[in-house]
């Protein structure tokens, strides 16, 4: 196809086309503009030229007037963006574009001068280094939230008891307190991998140029100030290249996402007519356009769903920056629509998420009737022998007899007789059927971070602790 000439879409000409004979075709236009991503970034792209005035004038770039009249046009630009007054326009490709076009409308002479000293690749690593530290916030929040709902929920279910599975089969009985807790753990190492990513992001990087600094004496400490950054970047080159900090965000909010697709994949089995020990509440499942007598866990299964799109866009990132060189690389105006898609999708599903925590149903008759199953106590017997003094691989294989022998004469381990324990070892006594209940092997677990009732209290009490120290510090972040 031909390229339409358009004297309409000249795109960003007025800006920087100055060494063109021709005009940009349409074509070219429509596909190298980023607009619809990247108005996202409007209001952190005003406060960074917001904070460049302020160096622009202690720079004598512009006079104290001159930086009244920009700012007070830029800070009505952030008002019709608001209002959806603002008339975005693809033809000038991206945000900064759009707004620089609109704020040279407003105060032509002295808005001409704001992109003084910057380039639109240290200007849009400023602003996406913004989104992600802001959206950190948010996030960072909703785990937390949801951290205290798991803890409340555990804290009315430490003696609640469930079967534990290994390979999907009984294993040993667990305080459902324990399961849900597991949980919490993962959060909260998200959490931390978020405030890690934080401080990846926080470094200002305007200043930087193009990519070699500037010939102005841009304060950056001010601007850093200005914008709330910790530190400033000590490499122009890197600073306008690199995007570890997006990497890391997204690898963040892919844990988060891969720990909610299990706990969903969980969920949506005990809420199965075979397991029953859940009842999700109406609001969070749907009907079925056929089958009358379905509730689906549609949500549940979205969460789980959604979470392959989330980890697809960190591989996006991480090929999208694989082998470029230095510095800045048109290739790089694709980072924005995977973290930007991902901080969305994980922060409603962490939302919706701790809703569905919040309003679960335990089917606890369900639950105990998962326990039925002797076989569940099989570890327990192997370590009533260990006590007796038999060596563990010893009692282990004693223990796998007396599973089948009960397997062969159609008992289970609790409806053997005392007679028929003997014939495998003397060692047994009458004292072995204590064993064959949920709450003595939960409670015979000694180590720390066990499932003891014991333990798990320990535990949710140091949590709270450590929410409290997680929200200061999440207040703290500027
Ligand atoms: N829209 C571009 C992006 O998001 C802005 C930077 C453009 N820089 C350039 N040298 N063309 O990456």
């Amino acid at each position: 196809m031909k390229p339409k000439k358009n004297k309409e879409i000249i795109s960003h000409d007025n800006f920087v086309r100055g060494r063109f004979k021709e005009d940009i075709s349409e074509i070219t236009a429509d596909f190298t503009a980023s607009l619809d991503i990247d108005k996202k970034l409007a209001d952190f792209d005003i406060d960074g030229s917001i904070a460049h005035l302020y160096a622009l004038e202690k720079a004598g770039i512009v006079s104290g007037k001159e930086k009244r009249d920009v700012e007070k046009a830029l800070l009505k630009i952030k008002a019709e963006i608001k209002n959806g007054k603002f008339e975005f326009n693809k033809k000038y490709e991206d945000i900064h574009m759009n707004v620089e076009k609109r704020l040279t409308e407003l105060v032509p002479e002295s808005g001409a001068k704001l992109h003084t000293g910057r380039s639109r690749n240290d200007q849009v690593s400023a602003d996406f280094r913004l989104y992600v530290k802001n959206r950190i916030k948010h996030i960072a929040k909703a785990l937390i939230d949801l951290r205290e709902e798991l803890a409340a929920a555990a804290k009315s279910n430490i003696e609640t008891i469930i079967p534990g599975y290994t390979h999907f089969q009984h294993a040993q009985p667990v305080s459902l307190a324990h399961h849900i807790l597991a949980y919490y753990e993962m959060f909260t190492r998200d959490f931390e991998k978020l405030m890690n990513a934080y401080k990846t992001a926080d470094v200002l990087t305007l200043g930087s140029g193009a990519l070699a600094g500037v010939d102005f004496d841009i304060d950056r400490r001010l601007e850093a100030d200005a914008l709330g950054f910790g530190s400033i970047s000590r490499n122009s080159m890197d600073g306008v290249s690199d995007r570890d900090f997006a990497l890391e965000f997204n690898f963040a909010l892919s844990m988060a996402a891969l720990h909610l697709s299990r706990f969903c994949e969980e969920l949506i089995i005990w809420n199965s007519f075979e397991f029953g020990f859940i009842k999700l509440k109406d609001e969070f499942t749907t009907g079925s356009s056929i089958m009358p007598q379905k509730k689906n866990p549609d949500v549940l299964e979205l969460i789980r769903g959604k979470t392959g799109g989330v980890i697809s866009n960190l591989l996006s990132l991480f090929i999208m920056m694989k082998s470029l060189p230095l510095a800045y690389n048109r290739d790089m105006q694709e980072d924005k629509k995977p973290v930007m898609e991902s901080a969305d999708t994980v922060y409603s599903s962490l939302s919706i998420f701790k809703e569905i925590i919040r309003t679960l149903k335990f089917n606890k008759e369900n639950m105990a009737a998962g326990l039925k199953d002797d076989s569940i106590y099989a570890t327990d017997v192997a370590t009533y022998l260990v006590k007796k003094g038999v060596p563990f691989r010893k009692s282990h294989e004693i223990a796998g007899r007396i599973v089948s022998y009960a397997e062969n004469a159609g008992k289970t381990l609790s409806t053997m007789s005392l007679k028929e324990y003997k014939k495998i070892t003397g060692l047994i006594a009458g004292d072995i059927f204590d064993i064959f209940n949920p709450e003595a092997s939960v409670n015979s677990k000694k180590t720390a971070g066990g499932t003891a009732f014991k333990e798990i209290k320990k535990v949710l009490k140091e949590y709270e602790k450590e929410i409290e120290n997680n929200k200061k510090s999440l207040s703290a972040l500027k």
